[in-house]
Formats: C-alpha cells, structure tokens, sequence
C-alpha cells in the first residue's frame, strides 16, 4: 500500500509530467522527474517553481511547503537513474510504440514490485501492460491538465491489473488530494470518449467557415457555462495531443464520429500544437 512508497518517478517533463511530479513531491513524495530532452527539464522545473509560488502568494500553501516541496523534487536527463522508484508515473507524448519502449525500459531497471501507471489519454492500459513482464502492476492515472488545479483521476485497470495495485493507486490518488473515478480500460476512457469528438466538433465548425474562432469559443463559454472556449482548451492540451487521441479512437474504435477534422492535421503539421508552441488556433506568450 501507499505507506510503503517514498519514491516516486515521473517520465516526461511536458506540461503533464511537470504538474504530476509538483503533486507527487507537495503530497510529501520523493520525485525523480526524468525527460530526454534536457532543456525540457529545467523549463519543467522553472515552472514548478513558478506554480507553487503562486499557490503561496495565494496562501494555499505556506513558504516552509513550498521550499519542501521543491527540496524532494530531483530531476535527471539520465536513463540509467531510472531505477528504485517505488512508483513510476509515465507522462511521455501520447505515442503507442514510444510508450510501449518506455515501459520495457522501466520494466527492466525499477524493482519487481513497482507499479507502473500511465498517463495516457487514450491508449488502452492491456496493450502498454502487455510489454512488461508485471502486468498486473500495470495501470492507467490519466491526471487532469493543469495537474496542480484539477480535482479528477481516471483510473483504468486493464484486463491483467491486480486489486492490489488498483487499491494501491487509489489510495495514492487520494494523498495526493486528487478524487480517482474507475472506469473501464476503452480507447479513450471516458473523458476524452466525450471531450474528443466535442474539440474536434469545434475545428469542423472552423473548417466549415460557421463562424470565426473567437465566437465559436465565445458561444460555447456564454451557452454552456465552460470556462474556457473549445478551441482554446483544444490549445491547452496541445494540438498535437488532441490528434493523437481522435486517431487512436478512430482506429480502435472504427467510427468515424472519432476522425480528426483535417484542420487540426494541418495545425499539426505547421508545428502550431498550442500554448505549448506558443501558437495553436490562438496566440501565447512561451516562457
Ligand atoms: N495535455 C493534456 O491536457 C493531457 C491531459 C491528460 C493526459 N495527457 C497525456 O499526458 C501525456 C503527455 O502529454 P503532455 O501534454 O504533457 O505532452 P508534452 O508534449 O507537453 O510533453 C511530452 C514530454 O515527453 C517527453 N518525451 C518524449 N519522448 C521521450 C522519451 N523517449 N523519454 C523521455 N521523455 C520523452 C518530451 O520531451 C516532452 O517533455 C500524453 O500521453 C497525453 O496524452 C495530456
């Protein structure tokens, strides 16, 4: 159970690796945060930084957590410091064949007993599970972005996945303040089952010339009461993210309701994957 991990590792330094490793270490854990991309990690770690001081200006959390939590947060370009984690969280691009490297690679270099968990938004956790030989320490965290501020896990169990390690990783969810939701292991699970089709909806909207980006977002916030338009989530994902996900529900799925809008394609493309890039259906600053 979760008394017994100290150790946490996380994959990938993007935006959603960089928000679980804040959580993991504010929620008391020892982090590893590791990406391959060395620039990456250092912007991971910058914003971190930035996030929980503005958490502590907002006097959510006091300045002696914030230099603790900073204190447990190591990161490493190194693969060989990929060992002795008690849990591991993966939060590479969403890419079949590089997460399925990524977890034989933890398979071979972390202890028998730990737990593997991805992050995946849409790959099912058999196949990922199915790479290692512990799949029944194999299961999906699909984290809320930002992490820091989103309440919701989805926690999918694939076919070979314990008890144990669903009753593990609920109870680590729960320290780390978050509320996990079971759902089954499905292309897409639940929320990017309904969230998908809806942002890619919106670029169709676009494409067909129904209105401009700005009031299709606009139209969306002021009639359905979200706080931000679907273009602009869509931006926040990342683009590129959003693509992946259509097509491996497209594929897996085989419906054409999934089929990405060639608009986003095109987005993609041009390398405009969002507030990441810092250009995607809107402009943003990139720090
Ligand atoms: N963006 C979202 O809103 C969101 C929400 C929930 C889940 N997810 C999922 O989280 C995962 C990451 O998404 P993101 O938005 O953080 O993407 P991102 O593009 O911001 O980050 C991906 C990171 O993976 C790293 N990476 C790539 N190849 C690697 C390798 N071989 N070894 C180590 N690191 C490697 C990249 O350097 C990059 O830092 C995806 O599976 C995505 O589907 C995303």
């Amino acid at each position: 159970m979760t008394n017994q991990i100290k150790t946490i590792g996380v994959i990938g330094s993007g935006q959603m690796g960089s928000g679980i490793a804040q959580v993991c270490a504010a929620a008391g854990f020892k982090v590893w945060l590791y990406d391959i991309a060395h620039e990456q990690l250092q912007k991971a770690h910058k914003n971190i930084e930035r996030s929980l001081e503005k958490l502590a200006e907002k006097k959510k959390i006091t300045t002696e957590q914030l230099h603790q939590t900073v204190l447990r947060l190591n990161i490493t370009s190194e693969i060989k410091d990929l060992k002795e984690f008690d849990f591991c969280i993966e939060a590479v691009t969403e890419n079949a064949g590089l997460k399925a490297k990524i977890f034989k690679q933890l398979d071979e270099t972390t202890p028998p007993e730990t737990i593997l968990a991805s992050n995946t938004s849409s790959i099912p956790i058999l196949e990922i599970a199915q790479v290692t030989k512990r799949p029944d320490k194999v299961i999906g965290m699909h984290f809320m972005n930002p992490v820091p501020l989103m309440e919701c896990i989805e926690v999918i169990c694939g076919e070979t996945t314990s008890a144990e390690t669903l009753a593990t990783t609920l109870d680590l969810a729960k320290k780390m303040g978050k509320t996990p939701v079971t759902v089954k292991d499905s292309p897409g699970f639940v929320v990017n089952r309904i969230l998908a089709p809806m942002l890619n909806e919106a670029v169709w909207c676009l494409e067909k010339g129904l209105s401009s980006k700005e009031d299709i977002d606009l139209a969306m916030k002021l009639s359905c009461n979200f706080p931000m338009g679907p273009l602009t989530l869509a931006d926040f994902i990342g683009l590129d993210t959003c693509l992946f996900i259509l097509e491996v529900m497209h594929r897996d799925l085989k419906d054409d309701k999934f089929k990405p809008c060639p608009l986003l394609k095109k987005y993609v493309e041009e390398g405009k994957l969002g507030r990441k890039t810092g250009e995607g259906f809107f402009k943003y600053l990139v720090r």
